[in-house]
């Protein structure tokens, strides 16, 4: 039976018809409750905590081994229990899958292995329902090479939509247009027998880039967002957005020493990244966003904070929440990096978007982790981004300690950078093995076999059993979101960076109207003291009244004493 097929008019009555009404009127009710901008005047998206999905591995409601919208949309509770105010979903579009789905077939529908439309008009219902709102992951760069504008362009040198993508002819006989090389390895340029042209790819072979200075390209994409948003969506993730454009002339980039994980020589991407042609882009982006009051995220991998700072446009014209990746560069546990790092996002001119891990990067357990106390470091990094001044994002998975399950045998490899660059580069299978819910078989994710092994560790760290124990991630997690979506000087506080000199603590004051939360983070495997003088931030005779801690963390007075990896998130009276 139809999900919808309960709407017939056979079984129209009057007291349906009531009840629908009711539906209805409840729905409107309950989408009124979640307001664009929230009572101290600020966009929802800034006081929100955002959730990145990877479909495929979240929860599988058909048991066929992979994750789809129906298993997401069995999980709202879980995401409001947990404070998650929005999920972002990486891509769920038709595609045949090369790079799990950033490779787009058609940008307005969902792919089978998911589910349908109904199936994410529904997912977006529960999420209302459940107060989380739906962020799509948009692929502007490229499409598959399946998609039938390629397939179009590909056809013949007059074709329609020749002009979509990049053609360009070879440089010579069997030689490329240019030295560019492809982040995924080999040539950026495809040749082509059919039309005796190469086309370029920033990614894999199979994921073209489109040539967005044609008019019609841009117009498309526009359209396509503004399709979504009519659909319910409540903002973009907008992916590699450095990319959208490179040099018509096609200079060669300049060599740097060396060779890369895939065996190629390193270059500088000067001549086919970052360039200004991209801010028009998002300023257009943003004008249709801002029709619906929805958000535009953007994985910006920038090196430093001028960049960054670029990509929040003129008086904030561009992405309202760029993603720091320098953060997540930050890769042990030094409070003096951390520090600077805060102080550089600081000083740009947007809202800062803090991020620990992603599909793209190994989980921040394993990063982070000594092997000895991975959990313990786990809930320090869990209480740091969260407290920070931004919106923060966490990658699924890391509420509850996940690690990184990378494959042992180049055969079992699904990700295809894993095999061309086995065994410098293993691939991304391992941050993105299927969520950890209980301890039933494959962690309750699915009946079938999954797609990805999950680790032995799902034994401890899995929803069901952390969910019990006061003392693990996951309850460390829902502490601190609660704490933070109600605390003021959390949601609102600026952000001062105390004891600078402290090599081992991590310590800042978030204040705000005369209130403060102090946290100090012991980033070393020692036992820590730390005393603060907060005169100089009005708090004078301060007490520090501590509100979540770990099991031997205390405050007295101004000091707090803190056993290896612990924390402590207090008011300061
Ligand atoms: C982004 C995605 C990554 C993907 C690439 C190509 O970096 O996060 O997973 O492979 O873009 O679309």
């Amino acid at each position: 039976m139809s999900r919808r097929s309960w709407l017939s008019p056979s079984l129209f009555s009057p007291w349906l018809t009531l009840s629908l009404l009711l539906t209805v009127f409840c729905s409107l009710v309950v989408v009124a409750q979640v307001p664009p901008v929230d009572t101290e005047g600020h966009p929802w998206w800034q006081h929100a905590v955002f959730y990145e999905i990877y479909p495929r591995s979240f929860a599988d409601s058909n048991n066929d081994g992979v994750g789809d919208l129906n298993g997401i949309s069995s999980k709202m509770s879980y995401l409001r229990d947990l404070g998650v105010d929005a999920i972002w979903i990486t891509p769920c579009y038709p595609s045949p899958q090369v790079d799990f789905g950033y490779d787009v077939a058609d940008y307005e529908n969902i792919d089978p292995m998911y589910g349908n439309l109904a199936d994410f008009d529904h997912m977006v219902a529960e999420g209302r329902k459940h107060h989380v709102r739906v962020i799509l992951d948009f692929v502007p760069n490229h499409t598959s090479d399946q998609h039938p504008w390629f397939q179009d362009s590909k056809s013949s040198r007059t074709a329609p939509h020749r002009d979509w993508y990049i053609w360009r002819d070879g440089k010579a006989p069997g030689q490329p247009p240019n030295n560019w090389i492809s982040i995924f390895g080999g040539s950026a340029w495809t040749f082509d027998p059919t039309t005796n042209q190469y086309y370029y790819h920033f990614f894999y072979a199979q994921q073209p880039d489109l040539n967005w200075r044609n008019p019609a390209v841009e117009k498309v994409m526009l359209d396509t967002t503004r399709w979504w948003y009519k659909r319910g969506v409540s903002g973009f993730r907008l992916d590699a957005v450095d990319t959208l454009f490179e040099d018509p002339a096609l200079h060669d980039n300049p060599v740097l020493p060396g060779v890369n994980k895939q065996g190629d020589p390193n270059e500088e991407n000067q001549y086919n990244t970052n360039f200004p042609e991209v801010h028009k882009e998002l300023q257009n982006l943003r004008k249709v966003a801002d029709e619906s009051g929805a958000v535009l995220i953007g994985e910006t991998w920038t090196s430093n904070v001028a960049q960054l700072d670029r990509y929040y446009g003129q008086g904030g014209n561009e992405l309202q929440m760029p993603m720091d990746f320098m953060f997540t560069m930050v890769n042990k546990l030094s409070p003096p990096e951390f520090r600077r790092q805060i102080a550089a996002v600081e000083s740009a001119h947007g809202w800062p978007v803090f991020v620990i891990s992603n599909h793209d990067i190994v989980r921040s357990y394993n990063r982070y982790g000594d092997g000895k106390n991975n959990d313990a470091i786990s809930k320090l990094m869990g209480a740091f981004y969260l407290t920070l001044r931004g919106t923060p994002i966490l990658y699924y998975g890391e509420e509850i300690g996940m690690e990184n399950n990378d494959p042992a045998r180049k055969e079992d490899v699904k990700d295809p950078i894993g095999r061309t660059g086995w065994p410098k580069e293993k691939g991304r299978d391992g941050e993105r093995t299927p969520m950890q819910w209980n301890t039933g078989p494959n962690a309750g994710f699915s009946k079938k076999d999954p797609w990805l092994p999950v680790p032995p560790s799902y034994q401890t760290h899995n929803v069901a059993t952390e969910s019990k124990d006061s003392n693990s991630v996951l309850n460390l997690y829902k502490k601190v979101l609660a704490l933070r979506h109600t605390n003021e000087a959390l949601l609102e506080g600026n952000y001062t960076a105390l004891n600078e000199d402290d090599l081992n603590v991590m310590c800042y004051l978030r204040s705000y109207k005369g209130k403060a939360v102090l946290v100090a983070l012991n980033m070393s495997a020692t036992p820590q003291k730390a005393a603060f003088d907060l005169s100089k931030q009005g708090f004078g005779r301060a007490t520090l009244r501590s509100l979540i801690a770990s099991p031997e963390a205390s405050a007295k007075g101004n000091e707090v004493t803190l056993e290896p990896f612990g924390l402590l998130i207090a008011e300061v009276n």
